[in-house]
């Protein structure tokens, strides 16, 4: 990464805290990159853009093509230019909808290395079930916030407003932990990450 890179990066960061645009925790970037120095992936699945930090830090740490799928329109424009100032949009092809209704298509007829997983919190377990006969053996699933605000741990009741959330965060992580084609690390900083390899 160029020092111009860094501090476009680092300004975006800074940006998206000040506005409250939901992007990666720190902890799960650092997790992020150490994975991709380690495994450097080439084809990358992420499921929620929002304005391409992610994305960036993914397309700037390994030689991969990324596609990307994003519902808000303007989020993918913002996305977008971050991408080329950063000289990294031909490596990212951004798909535009619901991934409810478009990761199928999306998926069609190719094998990933690595998926991010980052949209809807609820959807984690589905969203791992559609992913996982794209992604390639020895493959990499990472999905961010799986501790949710530290109510995951244990089996405490969790306050009403995040009830859902907490259930269907607890249900995905002891569905991965029971697979035996999976195998999960719980990377317990922030809050928390899961990083997810297929055996
Ligand atoms: C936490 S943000 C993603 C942050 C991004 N991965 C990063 O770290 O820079 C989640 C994004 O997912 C998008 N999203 C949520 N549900 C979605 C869905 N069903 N289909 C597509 N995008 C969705 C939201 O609009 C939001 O921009």
């Amino acid at each position: 990464m160029t020092p111009r890179q860094e501090e476009i990066l680092l300004d975006i960061h800074d940006l998206a805290r000040e506005q409250f645009v939901m992007i990666l925790s720190d902890e799960c970037e650092k997790v992020l990159k150490d994975v991709f120095q380690k495994y450097r992936p080439q084809r990358v699945l992420e499921i929620g853009t929002a304005i391409g930090y992610s994305s960036s830090i993914m397309a700037l740490s390994s030689d991969c093509k990324i596609d990307t799928i994003e519902k808000d329109e303007e989020r993918i424009s913002t996305a977008k230019e971050l991408w080329r100032r950063l000289g990294v949009d031909d490596k990212i092809k951004v798909y535009h909808g619901d991934s409810d209704e478009i990761l199928s298509d999306v998926m069609a007829g190719k094998i990933y290395d690595f998926v991010f997983i980052d949209a809807a919190k609820s959807a984690y377990k589905r969203q791992l079930q559609s992913v996982l006969p794209y992604v390639k053996k020895g493959g990499m699933i990472m999905c961010d916030d799986v501790l949710y605000l530290g109510l995951v741990k244990g089996d405490s009741y969790p306050p009403h407003k995040h009830r859902t959330i907490v259930r269907n965060m607890r249900e995905f992580l002891a569905y991965v932990d029971s697979s035996n084609k999976l195998e999960l690390t719980l990377v317990e900083e922030g809050n928390g990450v899961a990083v997810i390899k297929v055996l």
